[in-house]
């Protein structure tokens, strides 16, 4: 993680918290604090910061689904963006949907250039956080990764570190975010929301921590209107992939606080914009 990052980051227990930085933190050359203790100044909570990571959940046992545990093994973290994520949307919609197209769709809906607070929230190897730190270009603000699982971190800062772009990367649950309400000026959540676990709660932390005038962007996948797609779905369902119809999905948003701005739908993949109510 960055320096610039400890001014948003807060204690994932005590979001009203702030936390301060040993003073015999390690820095890297381009300014990266590479190992050091993070400290709540409520709680008194201690969470380390290894290899450029920050880990707000020191001691994580194993991930309750399958899908989760998945994306806990490092050989899944290593292969996801080389052979699954490039063709995903390509295969999920049935149309040409490659990076070229999805990466401006997220970037223009979320207005970047605004700066401030841009959270990736369960980012996996951080395609969107980079997305979103190329278009911030500069300007005040800062990029933030956030996932469970410590392999996907690892890689996500790993092609950040290739690509030269500026990122935190920090491990904490969608469904407790590290910082106080109402900041973060842009919050997206690329697919992860149908494996999430608590969908409910994860939502609300969205609607928590999203600034008065912020926006948020989700893509998210609903059930299929095929018998193929449908048993497939169903198949992913045992492994905790949970596919809700748009109207659930809506309702969730709504109950959650959140306003739909706009909404597009390519098949079982949906993109929302979404803003405080
Ligand atoms: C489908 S992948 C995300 C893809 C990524 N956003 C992208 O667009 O390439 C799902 C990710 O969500 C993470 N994840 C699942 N449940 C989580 C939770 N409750 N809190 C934080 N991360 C979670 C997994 O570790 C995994 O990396």
């Amino acid at each position: 993680m960055y320096p610039e990052a400890l001014s948003y980051l807060r204690c994932p227990h005590h979001p009203a918290h702030a936390l301060t930085l040993s003073a015999d933190d390690v820095q890297g050359a381009d300014g990266t604090i590479r190992d050091g203790t993070l400290t709540c100044v409520g709680c008194a909570a201690r969470y380390p910061i290894r290899d450029g990571i920050a880990d707000l959940l020191p001691g994580l046992g194993l991930p309750p689904t399958l899908a989760q545990l998945t994306n806990a093994l490092p050989v899944a973290a290593w292969a996801y963006e080389r052979s699954w994520r490039p063709r995903a949307l390509t295969l999920l919609t049935g149309e040409p949907f490659g990076y070229e197209r999805e990466l401006p769709l997220v970037v223009g809906l979320v207005d970047v250039p605004r700066g401030g607070l841009i959270v990736d929230v369960a980012c996996s190897n951080g395609l969107y956080a980079r997305a979103l730190e190329r278009a911030r270009n500069g300007l005040p603000g800062h990029v933030i990764g956030i996932d469970h699982s410590l392999p996907m971190l690892k890689q996500a800062r790993a092609f950040a570190q290739r690509e030269g772009v500026r990122i935190s990367f920090v491990r904490a649950r969608a469904q407790a975010l590290p910082f106080a309400p109402a900041t973060a000026a842009t919050l997206v959540m690329g697919g992860s929301l149908n494996e999430i676990g608590d969908s409910g709660k994860a939502l609300s932390e969205l609607h928590r921590t999203l600034a008065p005038d912020g926006r948020c962007v989700l893509m998210s996948l609903v059930k299929g209107s095929t018998t193929a797609g449908r048993t497939l779905q169903a198949g992913l369902g045992l492994g905790g992939v949970e596919f809700p119809t748009l109207t659930e999905l809506n309702r969730r948003l709504a109950v959650a606080g959140l306003r739909l701005r706009a909404q597009w739908r390519y098949g079982v993949v949906v993109f929302s914009l979404l803003m405080r109510s």
